[in-house]
C-alpha cells in the first residue's frame, strides 16, 4: 500500500531516509528549511558524499515520488505520516540539544488538521517522545488525532542507503494498534524480507538507540584499554581481538583498536546518555560513559604524545604527513574526527602539518596544509601517521614514499598496515598494542 510520507530535515539521515521511502514505493516529500540544500536535493543531487545515495535521489526525483519543499503547508494535511529526522546536537552542557526538534514540531503541528502519525527518527534522551506527543496535540487542530510513536535509525555512514534499504532490525516505539499498522505498512518491503522487528514502548525504543550506540563505544574502549595492556605486556591486540571476536557471543566487529571512535553521533550520543542517566539517578551508567570517553580521549592524547616521543620531544618547524582526516573511511565527514584532533595537537606543539584525505575536504586554517596525494603530504616528512583507515592507504608502496620522506618512520594509528612490507622498505613502524611491531 501507497503512503504518504513526509521526512522533516534533510541532513544525513532524512535524506538518505526520504530516498529510501521512495524505493519503499510511498509518496514522499522532504522537506527542510535550508532552501540551498532543497535545491540541490530536488535536482537529484546528494548534498553528501555518501556511496548509492545520489542515484537512488535521482531515480525517484526523476519518478516523480521523492519531491522536497521548504513549505510546511505542503506536506501537513497531505502526509499520513510525517517522520522526524531532525539533527539533535550537544548543547554545551553534553545534554542533546533538542530546539531542531521543537521547531519542526512547533511549525507542523498547527497546520495539522486530520488525523496522523508524526515518527521520531532522531536519537533523543528518554521520556522526548511522549513530551513532543504532549506538545503536538497542544498546537494541533486534530489533537488527541494525532499521535506519537518512536522508530530509531541505526544507519552507519558510509552504509547509509544500505542500511536504510536492507536494516538489521526495525523497533516500533508505539502505543496504539494503529500506529503499529501503519509503521508496518511503511516498511511493508523490508517486513517482507524477514527483517527481525521489535514492538515496544516509547520509552524502550528510544533507549534502543542510544544504548546501541553505547554498547559499540564500550566495546571501542574496551578494545582500546586492552591495547595499552598488551603494549604494558608485550602481547599483541590484533591477535587478541581476533580471537575474542571467533567467540560468537562476543564477534569480531568494533574490536579493532586504535585511535578510537569519532564522528556526528557516538560521541554525542553517549555524553547524552550519561546526562540523562544523571538526571534520573542512575549513576553507575554515567560512570560506565564516563570511563568510555576517558579512554576514547586518552587514544588521541596518546597518539599525538607518542608521535613527538618518536620525534625525539621536539616538533618545533617539524614537518609531519597526517594521512586521513574524515572520522572514518567511506565518508567526507569530519565531525569529531579523532585523526583532526591529533593534527591539532601536533599543530600546537609547534609542527607542520600536512594533511590527506581521499575525500573530506577541509575549509582552508591555518593549523594545517591540505594536499591532494599521499605523495605530496609524504614529501620531506619526518615522520608519517595512519590516521584514518582508507583501503587505498593499505595498498600504498613504501619504496617509492621512503624516496620522498625526510625520515622513514610511520605510526600506524589503526593497526591496519601490513608492518613488514614497510619493515622490508626500510621504515620504522610504530602500532600501539603490537608488541611485534616495534
Ligand atoms: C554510528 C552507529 O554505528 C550507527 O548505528 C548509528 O546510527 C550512528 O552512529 P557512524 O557514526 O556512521 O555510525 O560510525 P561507526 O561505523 O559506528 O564508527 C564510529 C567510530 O568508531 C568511527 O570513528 C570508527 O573509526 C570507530 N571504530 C569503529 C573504531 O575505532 N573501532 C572499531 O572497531 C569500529
Amino acid at each position: 500500500m501507497t503512503l504518504r510520507v513526509s521526512v522533516i530535515g534533510t541532513g544525513y539521515l532524512g535524506s538518505t531516509r526520504a530516498a529510501g521511502m521512495a524505493e519503499f514505493g510511498h509518496q514522499v516529500v522532504g522537506l527542510d528549511v535550508d532552501p540551498e540544500r532543497i535545491a540541490t536535493l530536488a535536482a537529484g543531487r546528494s548534498p553528501i558524499y555518501e556511496v548509492g545515495l545520489e542515484p537512488l535521489l535521482a531515480r525517484h526525483t526523476r519518478s516523480g515520488r521523492l519531491r522536497f519543499s521548504t513549505d510546511y503547508t505542503v506536506i501537513a494535511d497531505w502526509a499520513d505520516v510525517h517522520f522526524l529526522a531532525l539533527g539533535t546536537p550537544s548543547r554545551p552542557d553534553g545534554a542533546a540539544d533538542l530546539s531542531q526538534l521543537h521547531a519542526a514540531v512547533d511549525a507542523l503541528a498547527p497546520l495539522l488538521t486530520r488525523p496522523a502519525l508524526v515518527v521520531g527518527k532522531s536519537t533523543v534522551p528518554v521520556g522526548t517522545a511522549r513530551r513532543l506527543e504532549d506538545r503536538i496535540r497542544a498546537l494541533a487542530p486534530a489533537g488527541d488525532g494525532i499521535e506519537v510513536a518512536w522508530n530509531p535509525e541505526f544507519l552507519r555512514e558510509g552504509f547509509a542507503v544500505d542500511d536504510t534499504l536492507r536494516p538489521d532490525r526495525l523497533v516500533f516505539g508505539t502505543q496504539s494498534a494503529r500506529a503499529l499498522e501503519t509503521l508496518e505498512q511503511v516498511y511493508a518491503i523490508p517486513l517482507t524480507e524477514a527483517t527481525p522487528v521489535v514492538c515496544c514502548d516509547l520509552a524502550t525504543a528510544e533507549l534502543i538507540k542510544t544504548a546501541a550506540n553505547a554498547f559499540l563505544a564500550t566495546k571501542i574502549s574496551f578494545i582500546n584499554a586492552m591495547a595499552q595492556m598488551c603494549q604494558a605486556a608485550g602481547g599483541d591486540v590484533v591477535l587478541l581481538a581476533d580471537a575474542l571476536g571467533y567467540d560468537s557471543r562476543i564477534g569480531r566487529e568494533f574490536l579493532n583498536a586504535g585511535l578510537g571512535f569519532g564522528g556526528g553521533c557516538l560521541p554525542k550520543d553517549i555524553r547524552a546518555l550519561a546526562v540523562r542517566a544523571d538526571e534520573l539517578d542512575v549513576p553507575v551508567l554515567s560512570q560506565l560513559v564516563e570511563a568510555v570517553e576517558a579512554i576514547n580521549a586518552g587514544q588521541r592524547d596518546g597518539l599525538a604524545e607518542l608521535a613527538i616521543e618518536q620525534l625525539g620531544g621536539e616538533v618545533t618547524g617539524v614537518r609531519i604527513a597526517v594521512l586521513g582526516a574524515a572520522f572514518k573511511p567511506g565518508t567526507d565527514d569530519t565531525r569529531n574526527s579523532p585523526a583532526l584532533t591529533v593534527a591539532d595537537r601536533l599543530h600546537a606543539a609547534g609542527a607542520e602539518v600536512v594533511i590527506y584525505d581521499p575525500q573530506a575536504h577541509l575549509p582552508p586554517r591555518d593549523n594545517f596544509t591540505q594536499v591532494d596525494s599521499v605523495e605530496d603530504a609524504v614529501t620531506g616528512a619526518e615522520i608519517v601517521l595512519h590516521l584514518t583507515e582508507w583501503p587505498e592507504f593499505r595498498y600504498l608502496d613504501p619504496e617509492a614514499l621512503g624516496q620522498l620522506a625526510k625520515t622513514k618512520i610511520i605510526l600506524d594509528g589503526r593497526l591496519k598496515l601490513h608492518a613488514p612490507t614497510w619493515r622490508d622498505a626500510g621504515w620504522k613502524v610504530v602500532q600501539i598494542g603490537r608488541a611485534s611491531s616495534l
